[in-house]
């Protein structure tokens, strides 16, 4: 059975208590660890305007971002569920963005239960930058 990182499952845990999320009362947490060791915490934000509201790992990208980072190594994500939570559709791609194919996504529940898995596991076929005809100016 998976074992998350003790330090990124507390800084999500940790943000996850923060979620505003009165529409769904479905509150999750996220933490992103970068390749420089940085850790960076996201919550979801819901809005009346449903469209309108954020997820946990927007959030935590947004934050790494913000800080001045882009390079994702590992991100762990919980939520009260079942089974461990698995980030939605737009958050793979998010997540594909700021990292490798190999980057591990950890995925928990607030029960304990947890599973990895790697960011090609969840977005096999990714839709990625060298499909442009031009490079992206940021990427190295
Ligand atoms: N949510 C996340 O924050 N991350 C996910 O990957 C799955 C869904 C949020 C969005 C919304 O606020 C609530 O969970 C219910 O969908």
């Amino acid at each position: 059975m998976t074992k998350p990182d003790p330090l990124l499952l507390a800084a999500a845990t940790d943000v996850r208590m923060n979620a505003y999320a009165p529409y769904s009362n479905f509150k999750v947490g996220a933490a992103i660890r970068t390749v420089d060791g940085h850790i960076h915490a996201g919550c979801n934000v819901e809005n009346v305007a449903f469209p309108e509201g954020t997820c946990a790992e927007a959030g935590a990208i947004a934050a790494m971002v913000a800080a001045g980072e882009t390079k994702i190594a590992e991100i762990l994500v919980i939520a009260d569920a079942a089974t461990p939570v698995p980030p939605c559709g737009g958050c793979r791609q998010k997540i594909a963005e700021f990292a490798g194919p190999g980057a591990m996504v950890t995925l928990c529940s607030t029960n304990g239960a947890a599973r990895d898995m790697t960011v090609a596991d969840l977005l096999p076929g990714a839709f990625d930058a060298t499909f442009l005809d031009h490079p992206a100016t940021e990427l190295s």
